[in-house]
This record gives structure tokens, C-alpha cells and sequence, in this order.
């Protein structure tokens, strides 16, 4: 995307694995913030910052604000519309059933890896947005992977916590040479 000099204001470095804040548990965001100028900056510089480093989703404590905020977005697919970018403040995950599935993810606070990850294949969330609206939705596949992996930044947890071996985790010029060509991905 194209960096114009209002998005680049907005974005931040992100910090990588080693600093202390992304191992932290984030601060649920205040009931008296919804709407705030202070809430309203915090939620743009997470949507440049994603978007700028073409991630597919960023929590507030990967800028360093340990606020229990996220963003992601779902590219849109064969059978469903494109989601987002959405931010969520305070957001609650619950799986919907027992089933989960290998995937691989990669962190922008962990560049240039990939390491293969089970996560639910269904979640149900509750969050608010910025102005403070509740919302609830069931999120399936991709969409709940995003969601599984940027909410487990609010706890201070990254996806080499969650893997279920670490002989999966490859640098991404490798995935890409060796593994990406293998799935069927299209
Ligand atoms: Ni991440």
C-alpha cells in the first residue's frame, strides 16, 4: 500500500521478541476511554503499523502499549467478504468445540520465521469497539487464527509457546522455497 506522510506519522516500530513488554499481560482498556482521542490514536497507529509492515494482524503491546487492543484483517475468500481491518478492545476468545488444526504463522515480532501452530477452528469472541459498542461474533478458519494468535499477545504469549514442536520453526525464505511449494494453497 501506498505510505502517505498521514500513515506514516501513525506508525510505530515494532518491538521483537526479547523485549520485556511482550511477555507481559496487557491492561484491559478503561471504560472512560471509549471514544477518547488517546484510544482513537492507539487505534490508528495499530492499522498503519499492520499495515505498513504488511502484517495480517498487530496487538497494541507489539508497538509497546500494553492495552488490551488488536487489529487484524481477513482477505476475503471464495465463500466470504473480506473482514476488516477491525480493531477489538478488550477482546474475549472462547472456542466453540474441541477441533484444532496445524497452521503456520509467522509474527512480525519474530521476523523472518514460520513455525507450524494448532489453534481452535472456531472461536467465539466479545470485544468493544473503539467507541465502546459490544460486539460478538463466531469466527472460523483463518479468521480464527488471527484472532487466537493477536489475542495471546494481550497475555504475553507468542506462537513458539503454543507450537506443538519446535522442528517446524523454518526462516521464511526456506518455507517458502521448501514447504509453501508442497500445500495446496492457491
Ligand atoms: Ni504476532
Amino acid at each position: 500500500m501506498p505510505v502517505t506522510d498521514g500513515v506514516s506519522a501513525l506508525t510505530r516500530d515494532v518491538i521483537r521478541l526479547g523485549h520485556p513488554i511482550l511477555r507481559k499481560v496487557a491492561e484491559p482498556v478503561p471504560v472512560q476511554w471509549f471514544s477518547s482521542e488517546k484510544l482513537k490514536k492507539l487505534a490508528d497507529e495499530l492499522v498503519a503499523t499492520m499495515h505498513s509492515e504488511d502484517g495480517a494482524g498487530l496487538a497494541a503491546p507489539q508497538i509497546a502499549e500494553s492495552w488490551r487492543v488488536l487489529v487484524y484483517w481477513v482477505p476475503e475468500t471464495e465463500d466470504a467478504d473480506a473482514i476488516g481491518p477491525l480493531v477489538l478492545v478488550n477482546p474475549e476468545l472462547r472456542p466453540v468445540g474441541s477441533h484444532q488444526e496445524d497452521g503456520w504463522e509467522g509474527c512480525l515480532s519474530l521476523p523472518g520465521l514460520r513455525g507450524l501452530v494448532p489453534r481452535y477452528t472456531r472461536v467465539k469472541v466479545k470485544a468493544r469497539l473503539v467507541n465502546g459498542e459490544q460486539i460478538s461474533m463466531t469466527a472460523d478458519g483463518f479468521h480464527a487464527r488471527v484472532l487466537q494468535h493477536e489475542a495471546d499477545h494481550l497475555d504475553g504469549i507468542v506462537y513458539l509457546d503454543r507450537m506443538t514442536s519446535p522442528a517446524s520453526l523454518c526462516y521464511e525464505e526456506e518455507w517458502e522455497k521448501f514447504i509453501l511449494r508442497e500445500d495446496d494453497l492457491d
